[in-house]
């Protein structure tokens, strides 16, 4: 949720550190601060951007080699300079910064009330700070130890640093539940919520894991348990250009995003998928095929976007696998008590792999004896580290906090693995499994070809860019696609938005329909056709305003649409990767034309890690 950043070495720490937080900003964007420690502790925050903070705090003293830094999405306290992190202790010697939710924080706070404590915020983390510094004060110990016997008592999920006045070069490190990595340097260390602030200074990272304290000076790093026991920490090389994380020339990442898909898509098959010699290799799933086709029934589980494609991939599976799907949100999934029998399958997705609802609900299915598979694009993520297997989907690094790039990746990959196993299991004849395996080769190349209609979507998105309300409707493989575009639209253009079956439209939503309402149809040539036709004519009838993406050639469907947007014709299964392109491209025209910061949307963050 926040973004967190930490350098200490023999480089002057603010740059690095605001650079970071820049970096990290798509994960939260409420509010910003450094801490700084150089003869003594300085203390920078504000509500709002990081660059409102840089600003703000020009010709300040700003020189150091050690520091932390926060970008926040608020949960505790209302997004303002008082709420924003860093937090200093009572005693103005401690430091910290926190992403993540203290759960039991009202009653540490009250116990240190009772002890005379004030606080100047609202927030749980203050309380979290205090309490350590109440630790540290009467079990006359060191900072790392006061955070271990504190970290005992916490209920919730935290990354935090801190550091303290009384030993310069050190930042005491801890994690349970939010993302941290560590980046080695040569005489530095670099800390963050994931590698895009120490990308440019080192390829040699550590992931930290949950209840681990990291001890972190220029010149050494040492990783512990809550238990005092020493840890030696996995180094792990990154695969990732700095490039990747640039704008490379385009308005927004997003924009950039939607644009990268051929490559991402392709790069989500290569080395995978061999349309020649007819196979599938997927050796993270391949280790798991016995138990996925022996497997009553398959669990997805995910969020937002990615439960959109957990939707798309039970189509899939029940019809090329013929094995049961069941698709939960992972927020209900974990609180509602399942039933989850030993051997079931369960397929996590997540882009980030960090998002928390997913994490706890695959480790409860986990420990009920549940197989769990990862579908994730961030590599070394929690979701990946917990899962037994999986694939990744080799989308990049995705900055703008509305999915578009993962998505068509995670589609890719699920369709491969629908395909594998349904092949595997003889359900799939050697024929229609060819000619999907060369349809989904081709789909790279049919995107290319989407994305140039992007002048006249840009068209469409201006003339519809005051409607009040949008309706997205598709049927079987383009309902979710539907469901997706609605989201995108309400995540950017901040436009009430809904997905809805096209069928189930006569069961209420038809209501709706007047000369205001635009309703846009996911309506590419597929076995549902005719039937979404029938749903067009009946929005027409009660002069709703038409907008379909249609397969190329269908004259007789745009003839009676207000406007359409043309995909390349392809299977009905793997047209969901092509029709969403225009409905991410809709999205964030109308959003661009209102002005809105469509990469960094209000009140939203790239990586959900609280619950
Ligand atoms: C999608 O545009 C949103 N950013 C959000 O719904 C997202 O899909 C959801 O939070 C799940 O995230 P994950 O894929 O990283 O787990």
């Amino acid at each position: 949720m926040c973004g967190i950043v930490g350098y200490t070495g023999p480089k002057e720490a603010y740059p690095i550190i605001i650079k970071g937080l820049k970096r990290l900003e798509y994960r939260g964007y409420d509010s910003t601060g450094v801490a700084l420690l150089n003869h003594g502790l300085k203390v920078y925050k504000k509500k709002g951007r990081v660059a409102e903070l840089e600003d703000n705090i020009v010709g300040k003293d700003l020189h150091a080699h050690i520091g932390i830094g926060h970008t926040r999405w608020a949960t505790h306290g209302e997004p303002s300079d008082r709420n924003a992190h860093p937090h200093v202790s009572a005693s103005g010697k401690l430091a910290i910064i926190h992403n993540g939710i203290i759960e039991n924080y009202a009653q540490l706070k009250q116990e240190l009330v009772k002890k005379g404590y004030s606080f100047t915020s609202d927030t749980d983390t203050e309380v979290l700070l205090n309490f350590i510094e109440e630790i540290k004060k009467n079990n006359k110990c060191d900072l790392e130890e006061a955070v271990r016997v504190a970290l005992k008592r916490v209920v919730g999920a935290y990354v935090i640093l801190l550091i303290d006045e009384d030993d310069p070069e050190t930042i005491i490190a801890a994690r349970k539940g939010s993302p941290l990595v560590i980046g080695i340097g040569k005489g530095e260390h670099f800390l963050g919520s994931d590698a895009s602030p120490m990308l440019e200074y080192t390829k040699e990272v550590v992931y930290v894991n949950d209840y681990e304290l990291a001890i972190v000076k220029p010149d050494e790093l040492i990783l512990k348990n809550l238990g005092n026991e020493k840890i030696t920490p996995y180094v792990q090389k990154l695969d990732v250009e700095l490039a990747a994380i640039e704008k490379g020339g385009y308005d927004h990442f997003m924009l950039k995003e939607i644009f990268e898909q051929p490559q991402t898509i392709y790069d989500c098959l290569r080395g995978r998928l061999d349309a020649i010699a007819g196979t599938i290799t997927m050796s993270g799933i391949q280790e798991y095929a016995d138990q996925i086709m022996d497997a009553n029934r398959i669990v997805m589980i995910a969020c937002g976007t990615s439960w959109h494609a957990g939707l798309v991939a039970e189509y899939i599976f029940e019809e090329l696998a013929r094995i049961n799907v069941e698709v939960e949100y992972a927020s209900e999934f974990r609180y509602r008590n399942p039933v989850i029998n030993k051997g079931d399958v369960i397929i996590a997705i997540s882009q980030s792999g960090e998002t928390a609802d997913t994490l706890v609900a695959i480790e409860n299915a986990k420990s009920k004896g549940a197989i769990v598979l990862g579908v994730v694009n961030v590599v070394g993520s929690s979701i990946a580290r917990t899962s037994h297997g999986g694939a990744y989907t080799h989308a990049g690094p995705e900055i703008g906090v509305a999915s578009t790039k993962a998505f068509t990746a995670q589609l890719a990959v699920l369709t491969m693995i629908a395909l594998k196993i349904g092949y595997e299991k003889d359900i799939l004849q050697r024929n229609r499994y060819m000619h999907l395996l060369n349809g989904l080769y081709e789909i790279p190349e049919k995107v290319a070809w989407t994305l140039k209609q992007n002048e006249s979507i840009k068209a469409i998105a201006e003339k519809y860019k005051d409607a009040r309300d949008f309706l997205y409707l598709g049927r079987g493989y383009n309902f979710p696609v539907a469901l997706e575009g609605a989201l995108k639209l309400k995540e950017i253009s901040y436009i009430h938005a809904e997905g809805y079956p096209a069928a189930e439209m006569k069961h209420g939503p038809i209501a709706l329909v007047d000369e205001n309402l635009p309703v846009v149809f996911v309506a590419t040539k597929d076995s549902y056709h005719h039937k979404v036709v029938s749903n067009i004519q009946e929005i027409k009838a009660r002069k709703g305003k038409v907008i379909a993406v249609i397969t190329e050639g269908d004259d007789s469907t745009a003839a009676m649409c207000d406007d359409v947007i043309i995909v390349p014709e392809a299977d009905e299964i793997l047209a969901p990767m092509l029709s969403v392109i225009p409905l991410q491209l809709l999205a964030y025209y109308i959003g661009v034309a209102k002005e809105y910061d469509v990469d960094k949307p209000r009140n939203l963050a790239k990586s959900v890690t609280v619950e």
